[in-house]
């Protein structure tokens, strides 16, 4: 249905029928207007999987979905660093959806990870915004491409579950802009995401739903986002209110209340009725890129999809250690499988997200499927409660002894890390911890599995000789596991967040949930690897860290241009070399760091990544292109992202800290920030060029300060040398030497030496 078929449709719609569009049904399903042919169609969550409710419905997870297959949540995709890959996840999820009639599936959730105790962290994909955008951009043009909406969420600054729905995030504009919208931005200039769905919280005092500024002046005329905002379930503050700032499509259904302040705000002249139409001309709109292209023939093959999220889960899961090479295992090893993780794997989080899976691969059932046979099982500990079962432990102390190698499966419980609740500290089960120290008294060959959404605390980090954090990799994990544990696979993930030692170093530590309904994000941009990085800090596995079973080099790096204006491109190239014996998959990062900022930047930020597949031997060029906005940051006094002229540093890394090359090259801006002068302006920032020289020539024979010379031996060059009183001077405002002259300098004199500057930048 075009746009000029769709605004009859809407002209031929009552008030009634109009309010009625602007929520849902039930709690899926949008209103029909039977009179008009217009269909309904069902919405269903998301984000790596597909929770169709079709009988009693919930929006925490709680009762049945249908049988489906859950793919790594958010946690785990974005650590694959691979567009391609999560582009197929997202073409298995738009498939799933037309067989099942689902016209959006809710998802991506690109939330910055702020807290590593953010209770939905598992669902989100990194600290860092350019990750989150390539990621959520692959998933979204895959599951798009079957003409399947997504809802891309929750929109915006929706970092934690403490008192989500009330929570008003403060934080600056260069935060908001860096950090929290920018993967918003990337992801819908780059893929078009259908629907965006506005979040339950507050920023800057103002309810997201209610943001005119944010929803339709920055994000959908200065984006260009042309499909419709869909409450979170509940988000809904001032219906009116959100209506004219531009919200679209409320859910779930709101029992007939929401219509009738719709249709009143109408008749008593409070909405413009124009508004109201042109909201159901943007609803239908979407509706119909559904219902006009459903897919007949789309058919769910749970089996087939199940080995898809075990193709995925592979690529996600993050080899942190691996000393003396414990791994990969070889499969006649004694090897001692030990915690409850390795028959039940904890691989997806508790919530709305939480799918009903048909086929779950434990990594015991997968050792069995590939016939090997020197595995021995001991459940370990029970993870209802954080209580050391002793005969549990006593018989896995047992096992792990016998062995040659002990593999631990632990991880955080359900109760431990969901939606709608925050975690109360970044440790495991002190059961678990526990167990994993029994068993280094007895096995020194000692590898632990993780099974979690965010980083934890590992005591015994310099105890065990490898460390597998396995994410909650979707229902097919233990068999991805299993894959990477005895090298039929060779891990090729990196950390999509960084993990701290502590919580306490953590930037967002002292502020952290906020007090009562404020939290103060006061680390500004410094979110993840940007603060540590900055401050030097020590931390247990940095940013884009992951390791291989092979090795690579880095050659040859290359830059097109070694000066450019910031409206111009530079190509980057680099070599890279599987220098050791096995197949494997690199991803290379690329960083950028501005070396003479005056603005405070982080030291180095994610500009680029790459994938790449090598044979042992061989050598691919990995090319980069890189754009304006790798080089910006955001101005607030202009109001948009800005380069600051000076030199650069491409770095390319293995992570954020094994930065292995790198390449200097000039960035002229092109862009100006006006400078206004006034008698409060600082002598540092007045030019250095001979035309405000000569305007500022009458404090040359000033003594005071920065003025004359002073004579050496006076008591004042005692107490103040002529450097001392230069560095002081950079900080005078103009109007200080009328009280530092004698009178000698008049304000008269100053308002015209303003003036006169004024006049020399307007030239
Ligand atoms: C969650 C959303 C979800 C919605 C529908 C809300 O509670 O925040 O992520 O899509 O419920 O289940």
């Amino acid at each position: 249905m075009n746009a000029e078929q769709i605004k009859k449709l809407v002209g031929e719609m009552t008030l009634e029928e109009k309010a009625g569009l602007c929520s849902g049904n039930d709690f899926w399903h949008t209103k029909a207007v039977e009179r008009l042919g217009i269909s309904d169609v069902m919405v269903s969550d998301g984000p790596h999987g597909l929770r169709k409710q079709d009988q009693e419905a919930d929006h925490l997870g709680v009762n049945e979905s249908i049988k489906a297959v859950c793919f790594p949540a958010g946690c785990g995709a974005a650590t694959s660093f691979n567009r391609e890959l999560i582009g197929k996840m997202g073409q298995a999820l738009g498939n799933q959806c037309q067989a099942e009639g689902v016209s959006v599936i809710l998802g991506p959730a690109v939330n910055i990870k702020r807290s590593p105790l953010c209770g939905r962290n598992f669902e989100y994909y990194s600290e860092d915004p350019y990750l989150a955008t390539e990621i959520a951009t692959a998933h979204i043009n895959g599951v798009q491409s079957k003409h399947v909406g997504t809802s891309i969420k929750h929109f915006m600054a929706n970092n934690q579950e403490t008192r989500r729905m009330t929570v008003d995030a403060v934080m600056d504009e260069r935060a908001l802009r860096e950090i929290y919208l920018a993967a918003f931005e990337g992801a819908v200039k780059n893929a078009k995401p259908w629907t965006i769905m506005t979040s339950y919280n507050r920023v800057n005092g103002e309810y997201v739903g209610e943001n005119k500024e944010i929803l339709t002046d920055l994000v959908r005329n200065d984006w260009g986002f042309d499909g419709i905002y869909v409450s979170d379930w509940g988000a809904v503050n001032n219906r009116v209110r959100a209506l004219q700032a531009g919200l679209d499509l409320e859910m779930p259904a709101s029992a007939g209340h929401r219509d009738a302040q719709i249709r009143k705000a109408v008749q008593d002249g409070v909405l413009s009725e124009q508004v109201l139409d042109e909201t159901c001309e943007r609803i239908l709109n979407v509706i119909y890129r559904y219902l006009d292209h459903i897919d007949e023939q789309a058919v769910f093959d749970l089996e087939a999809d199940h080995n898809l999220a075990r193709q995925i889960a592979q690529e996600c899961i993050v080899l942190l250690k691996n000393e003396d090479d414990i791994l990969p295992l070889t499969k006649n090893q004694n090897v001692a499988f030990i915690g409850k993780y390795a028959q039940k794997p904890r691989y997806q989080g508790g919530g709305s997200s939480h799918i009903n899976s048909a086929l779950i691969t434990s990594a015991l059932d997968a050792v069995k499927e590939a016939g090997i046979e020197n595995v021995t099982f001991a459940q370990g500990f029970d993870d209802k409660v954080d209580a050391v079962d002793e005969a549990l432990e006593a018989e896995a102390i047992q096992v792990a002894s016998k062995a040659e190698v002990a593999v631990v499966f632990a991880g955080l419980p359900d109760l431990f890390e969901s939606e709608g609740f925050d975690r109360e500290h970044m440790r495991m089960p002190e059961c678990q911890n526990h167990l994993i120290d029994e068993i280094l008294k007895v096995q020194p060959n000692t590898i632990v599995v993780l099974h979690n959404g965010s980083p934890i605390e590992m005591p015994w980090v310099n105890e065990v000789k490898g460390i597998v954090e396995a994410y909650l990799g979707g229902d097919a994990v233990g068999g991805a596991v299993v894959d990477i544990l005895f090298g039929d696979v060779n891990p090729s993930a990196k950390l999509a967040e960084t993990f701290p030692y502590q919580l306490e170093d953590n930037p967002s530590y002292l502020t952290g949930f906020g007090c009562k309904d404020t939290v103060h994000y006061a680390e500004g941009i410094f979110v993840g690897y940007r603060y540590y990085d900055k401050k030097n800090m020590a931390v247990m596995f940095p940013f884009g860290h992951g390791l291989s079973y092979t090795t690579f080099e880095y050659s040859n790096l290359k830059v097109d241009q070694k000066d450019i204006k910031d409206n111009e491109k530079v190509t980057v190239c680099v070599d890279v070399t599987n220098t050791g014996k096995v197949a494997g998959k690199e991803v290379v990062q690329l960083y950028v760091a501005d070396k003479e900022s005056t603005a405070i930047r982080p030291l180095k930020e994610l500009k680029g990544f790459e994938k790449i597949s090598l044979n042992p031997g061989e050598t691919k060029t990995v090319t980069f292109v890189l754009e304006q906005r790798a080089f910006a940051y955001y101005e607030p006094e202009i109001q948009d992202w800005y380069v600051e002229s000076g030199a650069f540093e491409i770095m390319i890394g293995k992570s954020v800290e094994d930065i292995v090359l790198s390449e200097e090259i000039v960035v002229t801006g092109t862009k100006k920030i006006p400078v206004v002068y006034t008698p409060n302006t600082i002598m540092s920032e007045i030019p250095d060029c001979p035309e405000a020289k000569e305007i500022l020539k009458p404090f040359d024979s000033q003594d005071g300060m920065g003025g004359a010379e002073l004579d050496e031996d006076s008591a004042t060059a005692e107490a103040i040398t002529k450097e001392m009183s230069e560095a002081m001077a950079k900080y005078t405002p103009l109007r200080a030497m009328i009280t530092f002259s004698d009178g000698n300098i008049s304000p008269e004199l100053i308002d015209d030496m303003v003036e006169k500057l004024n006049a020399l930048e307007t030239e």
